[in-house]
């Protein structure tokens, strides 16, 4: 029946179409557009379907992505087609991506597509370039308070630079990845300013109250991001005389995804990226996309149906373009942006694993692995055809937001847990090396989260300073064990903007006041390129650590079983110090390696006994794909160094 329905609005729609658009060769449009139709309308009843001009929205939907496909280079499309056919081709264990900021990396855009072979060097073919476009100077949340979503920042460049950029990386068959900053705007974007100035049609687009009766009743059960420099959820207007909702910073209108017009401007504009030769969207705080009083305003179903809706609609004019879910929410919820069905309800094919990130500093702080077992063992399993983002450090502070169940089951008391967790990492514990700040303490809750550089927390900054070798070294390992595991669990791992050369906490933020009170900025660094040139001297940290990352990355890729097919068994070996999995190929089971990872500062051993009933020959002998040695053994039992890892395949 809806089919039905669904078919004779489609019929009406393409003679509704403007002469222009039907005057093109739309083959292919077409195709999709009749594949995906019944899904589109059905998720754009679902959300919009009560209103009068629905008729009419669903029109200017199909037309905006006609518009888009019409728009796209032959190129483009081309490729488009090759990964329809090809599928499933991002889960390859070829892909390795880094995350940095243009003038983080290079002077500016020009600048970074002549740096391109530094990516080379490393074995990088994926690059996620943080926010580009328009912001306000000192109100620009490093980027995500965009201005215009169609201009590029010209102090880094314009659209010519960032298609060169594009260009440069096809040619050596490197991804591009851009931001799609969704839920907020700047209140300084056009769309503000008209809502500023009094136009209804654009004060629709926000979130915008005469009096604060109905934000309070949204504040009652809506947690806050940055309760020390932007404390809750609404900002008043005083040119307006209103209250706007500012989940965020102050400055940073949400969109109100209940008004289908800012779906279809936010689907233009993905598409308008999709265009320019992104081959991968990463769609900002996701999570928040749909507000309801009385909830947290976070992973709300709606916020689902929404991803839904754009996914299919992109599938539609840009099949070859992914979406990265950058949702930083608890397992359960993060799971659910994969979507919840791979072919009836899809949603973005990748999504960060934060709960991943958070585990792993938890095994560096505690030097063990009780709490990254639990949380591994009780991640819940994915879609096929959908994969992790697996990261160490990103521009974003770190949340310890496991599941208190877990924390429980590996026998610790969660406050307390979270607790020690932030003066590890601040180094108020003793023992600690670790160089970090505390991000965004809520008095309120006790709450806290954690910003530093990868280097700074694993403890290279402080060793430094004592010029201590052995702690240098310690460091050192610290950092190449987490390397191990994101570029094995099973995902595409992403490393972070001068991580592989060690570059540790930049203090410079405290002195500039538009970034002095958000310390992320503390490990948003820039670098320097004659540090960088260190990474060719042997005996320096640069090089120890760029070659091994190097080296690592080069068996990654030739190693199939490390390929994301959901082919991970987890093993419980009776150590608590030592991380455990098996990775298999999905295709020739028999074709496997054995992740070992020593969290502790002693070295530990694994007894090959006790895993010998998950298939593993305790007689067998072993060989390390990373270090191409045979890792020592004795008595049915495999040594590791203090924080040491092996990639074992059986001989
Ligand atoms: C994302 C970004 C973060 C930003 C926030 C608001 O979480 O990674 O840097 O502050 O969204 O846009
Ligand atoms: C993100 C996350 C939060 C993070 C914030 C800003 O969307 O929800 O963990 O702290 O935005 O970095």
């Amino acid at each position: 029946m809806y089919e039905q329905v669904s078919h004779s609005l489609l019929n009406a729609i393409l003679d509704d179409l403007k002469p222009e658009i039907r005057r093109q060769d739309l083959r292919h449009f077409y195709t999709r557009l009749g594949a995906n139709f019944y899904a589109i309308y059905s998720l754009f009843f679902k959300l919009y379907g009560h209103r009068d001009d629905f008729k009419q929205q669903m029109l200017k939907l199909v037309e905006t992505m006609a518009k888009g496909y019409i728009d796209r280079s032959a190129e483009l499309e081309q490729i488009d087609i090759q990964r329809e056919k090809d599928h499933n081709w991002f889960l390859s264990q070829k892909w390795v991506g880094k995350a940095l900021y243009t003038t983080g990396f290079a002077e500016n855009l020009a600048d970074l597509a002549d740096k391109t072979g530094y990516f080379q060097e490393l074995g990088i073919n994926m690059v996620h370039i943080m926010p580009i476009l328009m912001c306000p100077s000192g109100k620009s949340d490093g980027g995500y308070a965009v201005s215009d979503f169609r201009q590029i920042d010209d102090r880094i460049g314009g659209l010519d630079d960032i298609r060169r950029v594009a260009e440069e990386f096809r040619k050596r068959d490197i991804l591009l990845v851009l931001d799609i900053v969704l839920n907020h705007t700047s209140d300084e974007h056009e769309w503000a300013r008209k809502a500023i100035n009094g136009e209804r049609r654009y004060q629709d687009y926000y979130y915008i109250f005469e009096n604060r009766e109905i934000p309070d009743m949204f504040e009652q059960a809506m947690p806050e991001i940055f309760p020390e420099s932007d404390p809750g959820n609404f900002t008043w207007n005083a040119d307006m005389q209103k209250w706007v909702m500012t989940v965020f910073h102050h400055y940073q209108w949400d969109l109100n995804y209940s008004n289908p017009e800012v779906f279809i401007e936010m689907l233009d504009i993905i598409l308008f990226w999709a265009n320019q030769g992104v081959d991968v969207l990463r769609l900002d705080a996701v999570a928040f996309l749909w507000k309801q009083i009385g909830s947290s305003c976070q992973n709300e179903r709606n916020a689902h149906l929404i991803l839904q809706l754009m996914k299919d609609c992109c599938q539609v004019t840009a099949p070859g373009v992914l979406f990265i879910a950058e949702a930083i929410v608890a397992p359960v919820e993060v799971i659910k942006y994969f979507g919840e069905d791979a072919i009836i309800a899809k949603e973005c094919e990748i999504a960060y694993n934060a709960t991943l990130m958070a585990l792993l500093w938890d095994g560096i702080a505690t030097k063990n692995t009780k709490l990254l077992y639990q949380g591994v063992k009780n991640l819940p399993a994915k879609l096929e055809r959908a994969t992790w983002l697996n990261y160490v450090r990103c521009h974003d502070d770190i949340g310890f937001g496991f599941d208190d169940y877990d924390v429980r089951a590996a026998g610790y008391e969660p406050f307390a847990h979270r607790k020690f967790l932030i003066d590890y990492f601040s180094g108020q514990f003793e023992e600690s090396t670790a160089r970090g700040m505390v991000f965004m303490r809520n008095e309120a809750t006790g709450d806290a989260r954690i910003c530093g550089s990868l280097a700074s927390l694993a403890g290279l900054e402080s060793a430094m300073e004592k010029d201590d070798p052995e702690l240098i070294l310690m460091a050192i390992n610290k950092i190449l064990l987490l390397h191990s595991l994101i570029m094995s669990f099973g995902g595409i791992p992403l490393l972070y903007n001068g991580d592989a050369i060690g570059v540790v906490n930049d203090y410079s933020y405290q002195d500039d006041t538009s970034k002095s009170s958000d310390n992320r900025w503390i490990h948003r660094p820039k670098i320097n390129w004659e540090r960088a040139e260190l990474r060719k001297k042997q005996g320096t940290v640069e090089y120890t650590l760029f070659n091994a990352l190097k080296k690592m990355i080069a068996i990654r890729k030739e190693t199939s079983a490390f390929a994301d097919f959901n082919n991970r068994e987890l093993l419980d070996v009776k150590n608590e110090h030592l991380l455990c999995f098996i990775r298999f190929n999905h295709e020739r089971p028999s074709e496997r390696v054995l992740v070992v990872a020593n969290f502790d500062a002693n070295p530990q051993y694994l007894d090959l006994d006790v895993i010998s009933t998950k298939g593993i020959n305790a007689y067998a002998q072993f060989i390390d794909l990373y270090s191409g040695n045979k890792p020592a053994q004795f008595d049915r039992r495999i040594v590791l160094q203090a924080h040491q890892f092996y990639w074992l395949s059986e001989l």
